[in-house]
This record gives structure tokens, C-alpha cells and sequence, in this order.
């Protein structure tokens, strides 16, 4: 089989100065890709701004041999987004792979957080995904191409004390890519969301002992064949970390079926609750028509 290359391809990678997204920026750009390395040069808890995480970024691609140029934007406004697909048009001409990677933390358990800390995590992760991939969408969408990867959390998957602020927007993505992946079918667009373990600045004091294992370039291979042209997969999420690639998904058990257009009492529905919660013959559906056909074949019996 041929190697993964990326040549004539451009790749936007956000938050790209630094962490998980500047291993996928110099990973793409080794492999051939034009890369837009956009960070906005802040502090992990999103404040403060510069282009020094960025240009340090596309120096080390430029001295490799590679291309790249670099974007200060913040994803968290619907201008920034355009601005961030520009920059990729007037530099290299085209989009063919969005990486939606910047991110922040605000941590506070749920009765403390405030309303601005939970609108700056939506703005950057949720509304910034989607602020600079609908502009990109836009264009793949004429080029017959795209691939798209959006970077959600077992915080938001699975839960996790203290974040759900982060854990709201880090799931809002997976609806997101999910949506994305069923309206690109037909132009070649491919949209997949990876929730990776890392060692970076953002988890540094929370992983304790199991640090040294999660290098983020264990997390790179992924993205780089999500990002691909090797790619048929769309519609996916994936666990990755410290040498560990895994399929998450949203199974949707038979359950119960308690007659057409019954209205079972709740102490039915209490007395049904195994059956309602077993998972044994589950199937994981790829869009809501999925889903409905499984009620239409009980209802038809
Ligand atoms: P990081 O803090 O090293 O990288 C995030 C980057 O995003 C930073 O370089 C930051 O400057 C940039 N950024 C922040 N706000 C921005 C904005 N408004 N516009 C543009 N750039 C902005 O952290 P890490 O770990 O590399 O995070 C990458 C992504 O992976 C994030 O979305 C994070 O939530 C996610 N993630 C990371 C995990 C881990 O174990 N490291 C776990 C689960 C998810």
C-alpha cells in the first residue's frame, strides 16, 4: 500500500501553536500539505494573545522544507472563522482538511460556574468549530473534497467532575461532525471526531504518573488518516491515546416495545426497566433515519 501524502492538499489546523495541533501541523507538512497554522497565542484558560506560538510553529515547518502559514484569529467569532479560510485561499488557493483542534478550560463544579465561563468554552470549542468550518465546508463542498476532524473529550462522552461547561461543548461537536458527515456524503466529505489522552499544557497537572506515557505524537497517526485521502470513514469517534486507538459510539439498544402507540404507566415502565436498559442486539445507527426504521419495523410487528 502507498504512503498517506497530502501533496496539492491545504489543511487548516486550529490552535495549531502548540500541544496536539502542532504535531498534526508539522505531521501534514511532512507528508506534503500546505498548512494553515492558526493560534491564537493565549494562556490555557483562553486569556492573553500573540503570534509567537504560531510563527514558532511555521518556522519549524518552513526550516523542514515545508509550507505553512501562520493565522492569530481567535475561532470564536463568525469574521475570525472567514478570515482563517481566507488566509488558506489567498495563500495556497484551496481548503481540502479542517482540523478543529483550539481549545481552553474553564473548570468549576456546577453550582459555581458563571455564565461567562461558560459562554467563552461554547464560543471557542462549539461555535469556533463551527465558525470556520462552514466556511470550509462551503468551499470543499464545490471542490468535490473535504475531511473534516473535530476534537471532543471523554469529559463531554463520558463525564467528568468540574467540566460541564467543556463537557456540554465538547458532545455539541460530536453532533456537529455527525451532521456535517450525513450533508457532505455526496460532495466527498468526510467528517470524524477523535477524544484524545495527552500530555500538553492543558493536562500536564492532571495526569499524574500516567504522563510520560501519552505523548500527543501517539495521538498524531489517527488524525493524519482521518485527515486523508485513505479515508472512507465518516461519521466516527474515536478514542486515542498513549498507543490506544478505539471506536466510541452511540449504540441504541432494542429495548422495549410496549404496542402501537401504547401508553404504558409508569410502573410499567419501572417494571420494564431491564429490558429498556439491556444491551444485548444493539446497533449503532449513521443518521435518524436509522433509527427510524427500527420504530417503524416494531410498529409493523
Ligand atoms: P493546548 O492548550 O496545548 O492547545 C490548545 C491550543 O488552542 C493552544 O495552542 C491555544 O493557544 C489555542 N487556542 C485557544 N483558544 C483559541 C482560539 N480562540 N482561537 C485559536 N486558537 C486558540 O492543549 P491540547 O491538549 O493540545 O488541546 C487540543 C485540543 O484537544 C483541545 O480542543 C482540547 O480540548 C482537546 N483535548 C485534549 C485532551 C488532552 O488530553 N490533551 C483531552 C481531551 C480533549
Amino acid at each position: 500500500m502507498s504512503d498517506i501524502r497530502f501533496d496539492g492538499r491545504v489543511a487548516i489546523i486550529t490552535g495549531a501553536g502548540g500541544g496536539l495541533g502542532r504535531t498534526y501541523a508539522l505531521e501534514f507538512a511532512r507528508r506534503g500539505a500546505q498548512v494553515v497554522v492558526n493560534d491564537l497565542g493565549g494562556s490555557a484558560d483562553g486569556t492573553g494573545s500573540g503570534s509567537a506560538m504560531a510563527d514558532a510553529v511555521v518556522k519549524e515547518i518552513n526550516e523542514a522544507g515545508g509550507a505553512a502559514v501562520a493565522n492569530y484569529d481567535s475561532v470564536a467569532d463568525p469574521k475570525s472563522g472567514e478570515a482563517i479560510v481566507q488566509t488558506a485561499l489567498d495563500s495556497f488557493g484551496r481548503v481540502d482538511v479542517v482540523i478543529n483542534n483550539a481549545g481552553v478550560l474553564r473548570d468549576k463544579t456546577f453550582v459555581k460556574l458563571t455564565a461567562e465561563e461558560l459562554e467563552l468554552v461554547l464560543d471557542v470549542h462549539l461555535k469556533g468549530a463551527f465558525f470556520v468550518s462552514q466556511p470550509a465546508f462551503r468551499v470543499m463542498k464545490e471542490n468535490g473534497y473535504g475531511r473534516f476532524v473535530f476534537t471532543t473529550s471523554a469529559a463531554g462522552v463520558f463525564g467528568n467532575f468540574g467540566q460541564s461547561n467543556y463537557g456540554a461543548a465538547k458532545m455539541g461537536l460530536v453532533g456537529l461532525s455527525n451532521v456535517l458527515s450525513q450533508e457532505g456524503a455526496k460532495y466527498d466529505i468526510k467528517s470524524n471526531v477523535i477524544a484524545p489522552i495527552a500530555r500538553t499544557r492543558m493536562t500536564e497537572q492532571l495526569l499524574g504518573p500516567l504522563a510520560e506515557a501519552l505523548d500527543p505524537e501517539c495521538v498524531t497517526p489517527l488524525v493524519t488518516f482521518l485527515a486523508s485521502e485513505a479515508c472512507d470513514f465518516t461519521h466516527e469517534t474515536f478514542s486515542v491515546g498513549g498507543g490506544r486507538y478505539a471506536r466510541v459510539f452511540c449504540g441504541l439498544a432494542p429495548g422495549w416495545f410496549a404496542g402501537k402507540a401504547a401508553k404504558p404507566s409508569a410502573e410499567e415502565i419501572r417494571d420494564h426497566m431491564d429490558q429498556i436498559q439491556a444491551t444485548e442486539g444493539f446497533t449503532i445507527p449513521a443518521g435518524i433515519g436509522d433509527e427510524m426504521k427500527l420504530l417503524l419495523d416494531a410498529l409493523k410487528g
